[in-house]
């Protein structure tokens, strides 16, 4: 849909855009909506999520229930349903798709990205280069596949959340755990795993691919520079920044797999594309039809309206996302490099508190973010820090040196305390 007026956002003519998932990234998105002329809903499963405390309407409830979810939607018959998470209903998602609502960027595409053995068929039938993989059914098969790949690989479950079934299997003595926990850990029937190639990559990339209308009416691909992250724990993104540090033919090769991948998901709005790279070569990872928690950094690096929430918005509502030529393809343009390093809590409790903010802040290119969450965890992402400087190099140590000056207590845990975990990190 290309939207062609835009109205007042409270009046009733605003067109209404739904997001399922009210966390950082769909926070962000609510933010962005506003201020473009958007009236805006949240829904998430607790009251008070960080999308909630913007939107113009909230809901709180449980998005994998069917009735809920067809009740908020008759309720306010958004013209846009954005889902941020993957936990949905998706029966029902495919059924208000049938009945003419508009699911960014299609629910079939929701439906594939949510599955690793459905995403990595359709990035290896687009014809993308990935790790080797099997799948597996059963111990045996599990361990046979670990030793087809070759030691060390990554073994997950075929349908988990945040990789919580994923292990990073060094050698045959740690197969019999790795499957226990792909087993149990799983999201659904648990029973299919699959089995990686480890990747001995140089830098783990995510490409924010946008697919949005051009001035003809016509589904094209824009693609912002290359975004350089790192994850800890297994898993969890830790600190990102843009643009990565790849060669040319790497960034081609980037955009390249980012279109193959992207054009067989299909719809509009922006596409978070996980690679890995080794030299010129680039690994397709997986991808998600929605922003990343890698691409926060945008929020720094590119002119306001611009952001991957920004962006988001003016893909699926058609409105213009002007481009500049690079390397042959049509870029996005960015205004400085940038980094991420996220603020995640030191303990569980309710009111989580931040201080030492003086010495923490006060120093060139530092923005912070505090998401909102009103309940903590230990190792929950509760914001970010965000640099800027000359290169990337100088926003890493930035950001990582303010994330890691912030202290935090919560009422159960009053002490105050900073951030430990140095896992590949700069400053040791
Ligand atoms: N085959 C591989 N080779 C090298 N590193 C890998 C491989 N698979 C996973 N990793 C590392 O583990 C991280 C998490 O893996 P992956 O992206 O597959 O799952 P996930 O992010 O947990 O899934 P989801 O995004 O659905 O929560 C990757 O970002 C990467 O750092
Ligand atoms: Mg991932």
């Amino acid at each position: 849909m290309m939207i062609k007026e835009l109205y007042s956002q409270t009046s009733g003519k605003a067109k209404k855009i739904m997001l399922l998932g009210c966390g950082e990234l769909g926070k962000e998105v609510i933010i962005e909506a506003q201020r473009m002329g958007f009236c805006t809903i949240g829904v998430d499963r607790y009251m008070n999520a960080p999308g909630h405390q913007v939107a113009h309407k909230w809901y709180a409830g449980d998005m994998k229930n069917a009735g809920f979810l067809r009740s908020v939607v008759e309720k306010e018959k958004p013209d846009f349903i954005v889902p941020e998470i993957e936990a949905i209903n998706l029966d029902m998602l495919m059924k208000l798709e049938e009945e003419g609502y508009n699911i960014i960027p299609n629910a079939k595409a929701t439906h594939t990205a949510m599955q690793r053995e459905r995403i990595r068929e359709t990035i290896r039938k687009a014809g993308c280069l990935t790790s080797k993989y099997y799948y597996a059914t059963g111990f045996d098969e599990f361990k046979d596949a670990c030793e087809k790949v070759g030691y060390p690989c990554w073994t997950k479950a075929i349908m988990d959340s945040s990789g919580h079934g994923s292990s990073f299997v060094k050698g045959p003595g740690d197969v019999k755990a790795a499957y226990e926990k792909a087993k149990n850990e799983a999201r659904g029937s648990g029973e299919k795993m699959i089995i990686e190639e480890h990747v001995p990559f140089d830098i783990e990339v995510t490409e924010l691919a946008v697919r949005h209308y051009d001035e003809n009416n016509k589904v094209t691909t824009s693609f912002p520079m290359p975004v350089g992250h790192y994850q800890t724990r297994g898993g969890d993104y830790h600190s990102s920044w843009q643009a990565a540090e790849v060669s040319e033919k790497a960034e081609k090769a980037i955009y390249d797999t980012a279109k193959k991948v992207t054009d067989a998901l299909g719809g509009v709005g922006i596409f978070g594309c996980e690679m890995f790279v080794v030299g010129d070569k680039v690994y397709a990872n997986e991808c998600s039809p929605r922003p990343h928690d890698t691409g926060m950094v945008t929020f720094v690096t590119h002119q306001t309206g611009y952001s991957e929430a920004g962006l988001h918005v003016r893909a699926i509502t058609g409105l213009p996302v002007p481009t500049e030529k690079r390397l042959g393809y049509n870029g996005i343009p960015m205004l400085t490099p940038g980094a991420t390093h996220v603020v995640l809590s030191p303990y569980e409790g309710y009111d989580p508190a931040f201080g030492n903010l003086y010495p923490a802040f006060n120093a060139k290119g530092i923005s912070f973010m505090l998401f909102g969450k009103p309940e903590a965890h230990t190792n929950r992402r509760m914001g970010i820090v965000l640099a800027t400087a000359k290169d990337v190099h100088d926003a890493k140590i930035r950001a990582e040196k303010a994330a890691h000056m912030i202290e935090m207590r919560t009422r159960q845990n009053p002490a105050w305390m900073q951030q430990t975990d140095k896992e590949k990190h700069l400053i040791k």
